[in-house]
């Protein structure tokens, strides 16, 4: 007896307003449909039939290899999104169906499984309810004696029925061949025209009990909206950071902390308001990032200090400084005990060990060694209009302050630049290159002046 499950992802998603697929908009950097998916893998399913119809290329581009997937070409409502599905399992007789919304996804793996233990081998149907503060857009688990008698949809609810506040929430266990043979019986008679698999439900409370499964509402909430994005958003966003926390994580205000479900950190590891961490970014232990850093692809290592500054696919070792306001560019390697300090740019350049770029500088397809610092307004002049060029800076080398070194151009080790320099040919090691017209003093030019304004207004 194998557990097979339908994922229903063909909607619309109309209230969205969105060209992209409902299922693919994103909860914690992941599409929705991913996290139901994972969820579903989790609680044991052998089999994962996915229903797409809006989107159904980009949705079947993002499933797991091994995912089957079946369009719904028109989407005549949830029953028949369940017979198009079923349609295309063969024989399912034997087997535990399970069925689940992608569009809610916070449903955990442990509910599913506790959904499916609470199936009993005889049972036609268990399905998940929830008590909804709001119950208003959900259907209605209709009992009677306190037995599941039927689903009553929103619009076919009556003044006693829409006072109900136990709903379904499109999770359900069904055995295989009672399943088949109800999808075979659904009609589209009721007030959208739609077949509805609730109503599978209903018929089954007809052959036996159909047992429930009660979670907390939170874990139901489905995305149809961009409010109700936001939301799922938060609840999967604090309970990532709940995880890390438990984990040793450090965060000054979890609110306000924004991390992906890719990204990993090492315990010790601060993090203060206003920090998004996103892709494959990883935190050591001991550093420190914020207030305010935006990380993409992003490796930091132990006791660093990130603060105020985006950072987009670069390396930053033990112990570097990144900061206030500086912004690192796909490419970057900065090695143990380095700086990038405040406005400035890099990309595509590996900085040495113990090397400083304090404030204010370029720093593009340049190359630096150990113990160097790089004075403030220094620019690697990398472009020529055509081609990028290289800019290679040895170790414990002086670049004074507001030099522009127009690439291809090397510094040997232990070479000075004079402070606003142009510098266009190689330095040797050692040497201190100087680039610069000789300063002219005028005397008295002050007064002289003066006295010529003087003469000129009377
Ligand atoms: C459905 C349930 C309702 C439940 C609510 C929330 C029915 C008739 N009603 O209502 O009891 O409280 O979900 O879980 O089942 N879908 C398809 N093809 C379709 C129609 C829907 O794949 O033809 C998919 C949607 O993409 C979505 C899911 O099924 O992921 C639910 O569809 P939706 O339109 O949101 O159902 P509701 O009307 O909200
Ligand atoms: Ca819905």
């Amino acid at each position: 007896m194998a557990v097979r499950a339908i994922v229903l992802a063909a909607g619309k998603g109309t209230r969205m307003r969105s060209d992209v697929p409902k299922v693919l908009h994103l909860v914690a950097g992941r599409p929705i449909i991913s996290w139901v998916i994972d969820a579903v893998t989790r609680a044991g399913a052998g089999e994962i039939t996915v229903v797409v119809g809006h989107g159904a290329e980009a949705v079947v581009a993002v499933l797991p290899d091994g995912v089957r997937s079946v369009v719904q070409e028109q989407q005549l409502g949830t029953g028949h999104a369940a017979q198009v599905a079923f349609g295309t399992m063969g024989d399912t007789a034997e087997d535990t169906v399970l069925v689940v919304p992608g569009d809610s996804p916070l449903v955990t793996a442990e509910s599913l499984r506790a959904l499916l233990e609470a199936h009993g081998p005889g049972s036609p149907c268990t399905m998940v309810t929830t008590r909804m503060p709001d119950p208003t857009g959900y259907g209605r688990v209709l009992r009677k004696d306190g037995a599941v008698v039927a689903i009553v949809e929103e619009r076919d609810t009556d003044a006693a029925t829409v006072r109900i506040d136990e709903v379904a929430v499109s999770t359900y266990v069904f055995g295989g061949r009672l399943l088949g043979e109800s999808l075979a019986r659904l009609d589209s008679g009721n007030h959208q025209n739609e077949y509805y698999l609730t109503d599978v439900v209903g018929m089954l409370a007809a052959v036996g009990p159909v047992e429930t499964v009660e979670v907390d509402h939170e874990e139901t909430l489905g995305v149809n909206s961009h409010d109700q994005l936001a939301n799922v958003d938060a609840v999967m966003r604090r309970r990532i950071n709940a995880e890390w926390m438990r984990q040793g994580v450090w965060m000054q205000d979890p609110d306000r902390v924004y991390i992906d479900e890719s990204v990993t950190l090492q315990p010790g590891a601060r993090i203060y308001p206003g920090v998004h961490l996103e892709g494959a970014t990883s935190i050591g232990a001991d550093s420190q990032i914020g207030p305010d850093a935006f990380l993409l692809d992003t490796t930091v290592g132990r006791g660093a200090r990130v603060w105020y500054s985006v950072l987009r696919g670069a390396e930053v070792g033990d112990d570097v400084d990144v900061g206030p306001y500086a912004t690192l560019r796909p490419g970057t390697i900065l090695h143990a005990g380095s700086k990038a300090g405040s406005f400035v740019e890099i990309k595509e350049s590996e900085i040495g060990a113990g090397s400083k770029v304090p404030h204010l500088s370029y720093i593009g397809d340049a190359t630096i060694g150990e113990n160097s610092n790089i004075g403030a307004g220094t620019v690697t002049c990398n472009f020529d209009g055509f081609r990028k060029h290289r800019t290679v800076i040895g170790s414990r080398v002086f670049v004074g302050s507001d030099t522009m070194l127009v690439a291809p151009v090397e510094l040997g080790d232990d070479s000075i630049t004079g402070a606003g320099s142009v510098i266009t040919k190689d330095v040797a090691p050692g040497a201190l290159a100087v680039e610069r017209s000789a300063q002219k003093e005028i005397a008295g030019y002050s007064e002289r002046r003066a006295r010529t304004a003087e003469a000129e207004g009377e």
